[in-house]
Formats: C-alpha cells, structure tokens, sequence
C-alpha cells in the first residue's frame, strides 16, 4: 500500500501536471492494472480486443552474459557507428553521446537521462536479446522495407526520476523489462482529448507540457495505471496515449507490431484518424495498403497451413477480433469503413 502511494507521490514530484493527493489515492488504486501468467489465449485475445497485456512470465531467452554479468555490462560493451541520441535532464534536451561516456554516466548514478531509438538489429547487442520471441507474430517484420522501418526494435535505457510525456505511437507496441521498473499511465487518445487530456503527438499542446487532470484521468473509462517491473513484457495498444515514469533504473528492448488479432482494428484506426506518420512531409500514401496485403497474404497462405502454425501467428483469433469490432464501432464509423477503398480488401476477407 506504501510502496503505490510513495510511487504516486514520487512521480507527483517528476512532473508537475500529476498532482497526486491522499484523497485520489482509493480511486488511483482502483484503475491499477496487474501483471499476469502470459498465455497463448490471453495475449491473443486482449490483441483482439485492444486491452493491455502485461505478463509476469513472458517466455524471453536473454544471452547468459545478461544473465551473469549483468544488463549495464553488456550494454557498455555496446559497438555502435553513431554516436547515441540521448535525452537528458529534466528538460530531456537532446544530446549525442559515446557509449563510453553513456556507460560512466550510467555508473555514476548521476544524470538524468533517456534513450528510446537505439535500433539494435545490426549491432552486438543484437545477439544477447530474444528478438524472435516479440517478433514470430509480426507482419511488419514480413512486409515492405519501409512497413519494417515502423517495427522499430530498439533498445530503451532510462534513468530514475525519467519521463516521457503523454503521447501514442502508431501500432501496437511491445516492451520487455530487463531490469528496472516504470510506472505506466494510459488512456484511449480520443476518449482523453475530448475531456482536455492533450497527447503530444495527436493534439498537441498549449503550453510546456501536455495538458493533464489526474481527477479527470480517473473518470475516464479507458484509463489504466500499471508497472512494468523486472522480467515483465508489456503489449500496449496503439489506441491509448501513454505517459511514462522511470522508479528505478529501467533497460528493456521491444518494437511495434501489426499482428493478425490486431489487425481489423490498427486498420479501422489508421482508416478513421490517419497514422502519425503521415505528419511526415515525404510520407508513403501506400504504405497501410503494403501492410494490409501482406497481412491478408498470411491469411490466404495460413488457410492451408497446420494448426500450429495456424496457432503461431493467432489466425484463430481473429473471429474474436471481428466481434470485437462490431460492438465497439459505432454505425457512423462501420459507415465510413465499408466504404473506404482499403477497407473492402479486409472486407471481402474477414466479413
Ligand atoms: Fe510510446
């Protein structure tokens, strides 16, 4: 019970639009996600139907230097071309830094810092991390060259007291925690804005920082809370805007995925609210249209492939996900859907 409320007061204290107070503390405890045993079924069925996953006992295979020696030692060990984009101090001003440098800060305790791009994929650290395991399920890792740009498997290292302000990324999203512990709010991105909670990426701001109402944050129907801790893998909807505070010293690896349980409503989404990364000024009009044929490709190989194989990618998941779909879309939206030109491939597929 101490240990929710020192964490609430302490992340009160990191960013000033929290603004924790005794008398929230019962409602804060309510909204509290738990991690749980990871199953097949459970991770398939919340990516059907867009609820967060967070998993105690995610199978993850780290290399048994990891294991024996430590996250920070492999990490500095790090062999990069670049220098690493790093976000420091409590402004989070970007920097780019040597691994060297990077390491000692890390080992002083000191600073204040972040970093959430770091691709690995081509590097030594590559080796010591199970990538297969957040990844067997992704049709971005099977699509075009620039659909895999938005996998983005990075590796993430924060430091304690670290913060990234409310905002959403484009598909669902992927993380697994090494070592560390982070405090996660979350929320539907439309739900919140309509109620004055603004999200860095989809409405901007007003002033410094996103505006935020705990009090307003806890009436939301969406609105969860929850720590990703040692050990833990989290799988995040795309739908829900996020802010996250780092408790303690927190390096975790993962990415973004469109799998086949997720995929009518990451379509629907981009569909009704466009993709972030059309904000881009030389952005691929195609490239849902990319993602979707692959996707649908893996539907038509998949109808004469084994159970198994069936299982692996969550084919049999997808009825759960047209149900889904047709409870939570209003009339106005399955509308605008069907009549979308993109759409009718899935259409034609699923309905
Ligand atoms: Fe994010």
């Amino acid at each position: 019970m101490a240990k929710t409320y020192d964490a609430w007061k302490f992340i009160s204290e990191i960013d000033p639009t929290i603004n924790f107070k005794e008398k929230q503390y019962k409602r804060v405890k309510q909204k509290q996600l738990y991690s749980s045993t990871y199953s097949r079924e459970t991770l398939f069925k919340n990516m059907a139907k867009g609820q967060i996953s967070v998993f105690k006992d995610y199978p993850i295979d780290l290399s048994s230097s990891i294991k024996k020696k430590g996250i920070h030692d492999v990490f500095s060990k790090l062999k990069v071309e670049h220098n690493i984009k790093v976000n420091m101090g409590p402004s989070a001003t970007v920097k780019y830094k040597g691994i060297n440098e990077i390491s000692s800060m890390l080992k002083n305790g000191q600073a204040k810092l972040g970093i959430t791009d770091l691709h690995f994929r081509n590097t030594n650290l590559h080796h010591h991390l199970d990538v297969k395991n957040l990844s067997y399920y992704n049709v971005l890792c099977r699509s075009t060259e620039e659909a895999k740009t938005q996998e983005m498997m990075t590796f993430v290292v924060a430091t304690k007291g670290y913060f990234t302000d409310s905002h959403s990324d484009d598909p669902d999203g992927t993380n697994h925690c090494i070592k560390g512990n982070k405090l996660w709010l979350a929320w539907d991105t439309f739900e919140g804005s309509q109620h004055g909670i603004e999200d860095v990426e989809r409405t901007g701001t007003y002033g410094d920082q996103a505006s935020f109402d705990l009090d307003t944050f806890l009436k939301l129907k969406s609105s969860k809370w929850f720590h990703v801790k040692t050990g833990e893998t989290l799988f995040l909807p795309g739908h829900l805007s996020h802010k996250v505070f780092t408790l303690d010293e927190y390096y975790g690896y993962g990415s973004f995925y469109v799998s086949l349980p997720n995929l009518l409503r990451t379509i629907s989404r981009w569909i009704l609210h466009r993709p972030l990364w059309e904000k881009e000024i030389h952005s691929n009009s195609t490239l849902i249209d990319e993602i979707l044929k692959t996707a649908l490709n893996i539907i038509n190989r998949l109808e004469s492939s084994s159970r198994l194989e069936k299982q692996r990618w969550g084919y049999d998941f997808i009825p759960i996900s047209i149900n889904h779909w047709k409870r939570e879309y209003s009339t106005k939206e399955k509308k605008i859907l069907h009549a979308d030109s993109i759409f009718a491939k899935l259409d034609k597929i699923l309905f």
